[in-house]
């Protein structure tokens, strides 16, 4: 067994914005008290590892692992370590759940504050680092730092899921997926028989379309700028489609014109403020409420005329769909193998890990839901 031994594995790591990430030979300490060593076999690729690679996070660290959609098994487990043991299949969550912190306790929310100040600096919750390449120790990215063959995580980052969920799918309940289809049903609480829109039709909006579809929504629309997007959408229950290129009119005008007034529900799965402003401006009056997914750039901000919200339109946001992780994130394995939640719908490509630098080509090009690495 590697128990209590220094791993040696392949990463892909980050040595500085901008720059492709280069697979290395790393080495992975094993798990301190409260922690926990995950084998990585899958894990998909997002918007917010782009995002840091490409030096848009001014908190960004280098050199870094990234990656936070993983799935693997646990390879050994530290000190005081309960709720999880080696062999068990894992979900890391990027947003963990303490149980204890006043946030935990809260119903209203799932953004536990007990490794913030930790993770948001790349290390462990003791303040040290796991992984060393070259005699360099490399910073944690969300306190996952899944694109590595072995990543040490907090216990309590640690949703321990069913041994029979494919981990090549089910990784991807680690944020995409999650993140949408729980803004839906969580955060808006859609009803049966409502008129919603998304903007953004990536894998995010497409989780929303999935619970507004799922809370019975009786019209779903999507908006993009890519028509492609149009044919794939349908399956997850989007049923009329806007493409703002097509139309003259600001956007928000066009669907209030469709919907006799306005929508009960929009969702904003973009991160771009223009689209947030139109997705508030969308809604109807009284009622209407607007759901803000998608991460906007660092530094900007989002505007409308108080009369919007005066008149009853509501804004609201959520971090991962509003799931508690470790509480949740099996749940929403159960449902996908009962057949609840698409999630295979989402896997456009999967490649290995020496080719990952495609699979942040192929995103950036608009061409894939998702590209899962087979690690
Ligand atoms: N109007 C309409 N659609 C747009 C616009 C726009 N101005 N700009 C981009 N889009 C569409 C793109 O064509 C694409 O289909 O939004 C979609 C975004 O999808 P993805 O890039 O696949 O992103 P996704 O993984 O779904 O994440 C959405 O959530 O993770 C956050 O902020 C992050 O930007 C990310 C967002
Ligand atoms: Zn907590």
């Amino acid at each position: 067994s590697t128990k209590g031994q220094v791993i040696t594995c392949k990463a892909a790591v980050a040595w500085e914005a901008k720059k492709p990430l280069t697979i290395e030979d790393i080495e992975v300490a094993p798990p301190g008290p409260g922690e926990v060593r995950i084998k990585v076999l899958s894990t998909g690729v997002c918007h917010t590892d782009a995002y840091t690679l490409d030096g848009f996070d001014p908190e960004g660290l280098f050199p870094c692992i990234l990656g936070h959609e993983g799935g693997g098994i646990v390879e050994s487990v530290g000190v005081g370590v309960t709720s999880v043991a080696e062999g068990d299949h894992v979900i890391p969550c990027y947003i963990p759940q303490c149980k204890e912190c006043k946030f935990c306790k809260s119903t209203k929310t799932n953004l536990c504050q007990k490794v913030r100040t930790t993770q948001g600096a790349g290390v462990m919750p003791d303040g040290t680092k796991r992984f060393k390449c070259k005699g360099q120790e490399l910073y944690h990215f969300m306190g996952t730092s899944t694109f590595s063959q072995y990543t040490v995580v907090a216990e309590i980052s640690v949703a321990k899921v069913n041994e029979s969920a494919p981990l090549e799918k089910v990784c991807l309940l680690g944020c995409g997926i999650s993140t949408g289809y729980g803004a839906a049903l969580n955060t808006a609480k859609v009803e049966a028989g409502s008129t919603c829109a998304v903007w953004g039709l990536g894998a995010v909006g497409l989780a929303v379309a999935m619970g507004c579809r799922q809370a019975g929504a009786a019209k779903i629309i999507g908006v993009d700028i890519n028509a492609d997007k149009f044919e794939v959408a349908k399956q997850f229950g989007v049923t009329d489609f806007v493409n703002p290129k097509d139309h003259e009119k600001p956007i928000q005008q066009v669907i209030v014109d469709m919907t006799d007034g306005g929508c009960d529900y929009t969702f904003e799965c973009i991160g771009n403020v223009g689209t947030m402003r139109a997705a508030l401006e969308a809604c109807h009056k009284g009622w209407g409420q607007s759901v803000i997914i998608g991460v906007a750039a660092s530094g900007q901000e989002i505007s409308t005329r108080p009369f919007q919200l005066v008149t009853g339109r509501v804004w609201k946001g959520t971090a991962f769909g509003g799931w508690k992780s470790r509480d949740s994130v099996p749940k929403l394995v159960e449902d996908y193998m009962s057949k609840k939640l698409m999630v295979d719908e989402f896997v456009t490509f999967v490649k290995p890990l020496s080719d990952i630098n495609t699979a942040f080509d192929l995103m950036h090009q608009g061409k894939a839901l998702r590209t899962v690495i087979d690690m």
